[in-house]
């Protein structure tokens, strides 16, 4: 079964469960305030695992496209990609373990075809903060699993979530299936669960928020969130160890031999890190990501130049990456049809990497001759290694052939003293990653939901005064700011800035309430209110207006939440306007 036919059939077999399908929201969350990158199908979803009503219902199912960078550095071995997709269903304060057990595996062993003997799951062990999960390990029972298949695990392994640092979460049951079921059967241990058993799935019981401090409340509803990881499922599927090798990502790994004119099966981690990076980066320019110094630019400016040096050290040194970006995006047996940014973006998609590579290859060479001053110097350490890896994305094999290839010994110590500081450098980013997702998503502070609407009407007032051609392009909201960027051809003049900043000021100060109302998609284009779904349309959306609903100061598709009246505010100032690329701008405002 290829990736096109199982997403079918996995939302087919939802919707036959009464669920409704909702879109892939664009990797780089709207509206959001505080997380890079979509990196799971429940991210768009937290405000309704927290309570609000979700205008399509209490059963919901999706294909979601996600980015995890957190893990960038495991990409080339078997099993992890940055940008993949996800399958997931939910239940808001629906249905709940049982239930959602027993379609788990009516899925996988009615509709996969996967024999049940190779099945094995996981269950919470249970810990101080919430019990011992018996009543899924029953489930499994009643379902046919057998005791010695169901491995009851801590939390480190059995608990999905919050996605930031507070926010909804819970115990969960992952599925896994036996890849090699002629092989004697061994120990289900933590550490084998990835080579012979593959995961597949992982139902998370969302019936607790954590707090602050480590402390764990329940929610008011208990919710269902499930991910089952697509390109994983195609490789069991089809009975392969290695995910590369299936039909997802076999055009891509063919493309590589040809134009390094190397066998995949010799050069596996790099052929496999170049396929994975450049697939991401596909996509995130299609959602109109640029590479940039900053956030979201700069994962995507790493990706392309980590992908640039593999193929370097594989001897390949001409522009490769938009000849094989026309082939991820060729790949209409997964996705194009899916994802029309794909097709519409194409052009900027692919003068975009040939740009970056131009500006790397400079860098590149750069970082060529500063090693070899190194070794000249034979200053060549593991500290300057590291220097050098992150600023020129060289990876170590690269840094270490150099030495060889110029006869330089390097130290004993050179590889541990690479790790060491490579080590202390992921935990800084990985704390600094999880401090961005937290924030307004996951914890609904009131600042943000004050910033939160202030877009909104920031937005109104500059249609109002620079005309209808003003379209939100991004925004990113923190407790101390919002970021707005918006499409216009020039720099704001002092006299637009102040026009703006007084016009929300007088919005702020007409105390106007905030409502809300569910529609389906259609009737709200017919009222004219401005959606920012991209391509993609749910059936059934929310619109928030300010002011009166017959005529409201702003009336905009958006998933919430607000303050609930604009005298909350308090004063809004713009802080500074600038460039965010060619015909957008960005402003930055507070409320004080
Ligand atoms: N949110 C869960 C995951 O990402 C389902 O695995």
């Amino acid at each position: 079964m290829q990736a096109r036919e199982l997403k079918e059939k996995y939302i087919k077999f939802f919707l036959g469960k009464k669920h409704v399908e909702i879109p892939s929201v664009s990797l780089v969350p709207e509206n959001d305030r505080s997380a890079l990158f979509v990196s799971a199908g429940m991210h768009p979803l937290v405000p309704y695992l927290l309570g609000q009503p979700h205008p399509s219902g209490k059963r919901l199912v999706s294909v979601q496209e996600c980015l995890r960078t957190g893990d960038i550095e495991e990409v080339g071995d078997t099993t992890h990609h940055t940008w993949f997709e996800m399958l997931g269903n939910w239940s808001l304060g629906d249905y709940f373990k049982k239930e959602s057990l027993a379609m788990s595996f009516e899925f996988i062993t009615k509709v996969l075809n996967i024999d049940p003997k190779l099945l094995h799951v996981t269950c919470f062990e249970g810990d101080k903060d919430a019990p011992r999960d018996e009543t899924s390990a029953d489930a499994w029972k009643k379902l046919g699993i057998k005791k010695e298949r169901i491995h009851f695990l801590p939390k480190k392994d059995n608990w999905w979530g919050p996605a930031g640092t507070t926010g909804p979460c819970g115990p969960d049951s992952e599925i896994f299936v036996d890849i090699f079921p002629d092989l004697p059967d061994e120990n289900f241990v933590k550490g084998n669960l990835r080579g012979r058993y593959m995961e597949t799935w992982n139902n998370v019981f969302m019936e607790y928020n954590k707090g602050k401090k480590e402390k764990y409340s329940p929610l008011s509803q208990v919710n269902v969130d499930t991910g089952m990881g697509i390109e994983r499922t195609v490789a069991i599927l089809n009975g392969l160890a290695d995910s590369y090798q299936s039909s997802i990502w076999l055009p891509i790994i063919k493309k590589i031999e040809t134009q390094t004119g190397l066998p995949y099966l010799k050069n596996q981690a790099p052929i496999r890190i170049i396929a994975d990076h450049i697939r991401s980066a596909v996509f995130l320019l299609a959602d109109d990501v640029e590479p940039s110094p900053k956030e979201a630019g700069y994962v995507l400016r790493r990706l392309i130049r980590r992908a640039i040096v593999q193929a370097k050290s594989l001897g390949l040194s001409e522009n490769f990456t938009s000849d094989l970006a026309e082939v991820v995006m060729e790949n209409k047996n997964n996705y194009a049809g899916d994802y029309p940014e794909l097709e519409r973006n194409q052009d900027l998609i692919l003068k975009s990497l040939d740009d970056e590579e131009n500006r790397f290859r400079v860098t590149l060479d750069k970082g060529l001759k500063e090693i070899s001053r190194l070794i000249k110097k034979k200053e060549l350490s593991g500290l300057n290694a590291f220097n050098i890896y992150q600023t020129h994305g060289f990876p170590l094999e690269m840094i270490i052939e150099e030495a060889r290839k110029s006869n330089y010994s390097l130290s004993s110590d050179f590889q541990e003293a690479f790790e060491e500081t490579k080590k202390g450098h992921v935990k800084l980013s990985q704390t600094a990653a999880k401090g961005k997702f937290a924030g307004g998503l996951s914890g609904n502070d009131p600042q943000v939901l004050k910033y939160h609407t202030a877009t909104h009407l920031l937005h109104s007032a500059l249609r109002k005064i620079l005309g209808d051609h003003v379209k939100q392009s991004g925004s990113n909201i923190t407790t101390e700011r919002l970021r707005f960027d918006f499409t216009h051809p020039q720099k704001l003049t002092e006299e637009e800035i102040k026009k703006t900043e007084n016009l929300v000021n007088d919005y702020i100060k007409s105390a106007l309430p905030i409502t809300q109302k569910t529609m389906t998609y259609e009737e709200s284009q017919k009222q004219g209110i401005i959606s920012f779904f991209k391509d993609h349309y749910p059936e059934k959306v929310t619109a928030y207006f300010i002011g009166n609903e017959k005529d409201p100061v702003s009336a905009e598709l958006c998933m919430g939440p607000h303050v609930k009246n604009t005298e909350d505010l308090g004063r809004f100032t713009i802080q500074k306007e600038e460039s965010s690329g060619s015909g957008k701008r960005r402003i930055y405002a507070l409320l004080s």
